[in-house]
């Protein structure tokens, strides 16, 4: 198929706006806009810049606004968008150069809602390992998911409007934490979210459930951790 792919570019020493340039190609529908970039910054512009490691949906680096809609480049294929392609930085944080952004204010929020195990009482007897049930497990599995890929956090009006705004990411990882039934800290977590960059600036708009590539509910997610903060009931 022949595609036009827009890509936004800005380059910090040259420019003081981004702007956008379009390249032709012929690509076979199951290309992915991975490739088609890989195309360009390989046989046309290799200043082209943006961030990928995995290519297969692991490592969450390569997420962008593809077509209006927060991906990532390396899931999504030229069928899914027809013959005009455009892809810009994901929204919210800012732009480094081309496609690369500063993932640093939404890691700052991560960090703050305390993303590891917490528990400081002894092991087991046995020493070994702190036993649960397949249903203890089941309630968080769907929030273990997170690649921390920032489509969902970036695709939220809410984030738009403030960077201090923890953001369902965030919330994610609060979630996958307070609700495992072996962690201790989860009475500190949902004060932390309860905070005002926290959960009541969330308007349930979905926008982030839409976004992740890893189709983690995370809107009800959060409808989880909100009747959590009113109840102070996890388990
Ligand atoms: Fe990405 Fe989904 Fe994790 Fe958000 S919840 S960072 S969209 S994987
Ligand atoms: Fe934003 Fe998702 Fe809430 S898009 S407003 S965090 S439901
Ligand atoms: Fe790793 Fe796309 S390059 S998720």
């Amino acid at each position: 198929m022949q595609v036009t792919l827009k890509i936004f570019r800005y380059d910090p020493e040259k420019d003081t706006n981004g702007h956008y340039e379009t390249y032709s190609m012929q690509a076979e529908p199951t290309d992915r806009v991975l490739d088609m970039l890989e195309f360009v910054k390989g046989t046309i512009d290799g200043t082209l810049s943006f961030r990928r490691s995995c290519a297969h949906g692991i490592c969450g680096s390569d997420a962008m606004l593809i077509n209006g809609s927060n991906r990532l480049a390396c899931k999504t294929l030229a069928q899914e968008l027809g013959n005009e392609i455009t892809v810009a930085p994901i929204m919210g944080l800012k732009v480094i150069k081309d496609l690369i952004v500063d993932m640093e204010p939404f890691f700052n929020n991560y960090k703050e809602v305390l993303p590891y195990f917490i528990n400081e009482s002894p092991l087991p007897e046995d020493g070994k390992e702190r036993l649960q049930s397949q249903e203890a497990r089941a309630v968080f599995d769907d929030t273990t998911k997170c690649i921390l890929c920032a489509a969902c956090t970036t695709s939220c009006p809410s984030f738009w409007a403030s960077d201090d705004y923890f953001g369902p990411a965030a919330f994610v990882t609060a979630h996958r934490f307070i609700f495992d039934s072996r962690d201790e800290a989860a009475s500190e977590r949902l004060q932390i979210i309860s905070e005002t960059s926290g959960l009541a600036r969330c308007h349930t708009v979905f926008n982030c459930t839409m976004a992740c590539p890893r189709e983690i509910q995370i809107t009800k997610a959060i409808g989880e951790l909100k009747l959590a903060t009113i109840t102070g009931k996890v388990r």
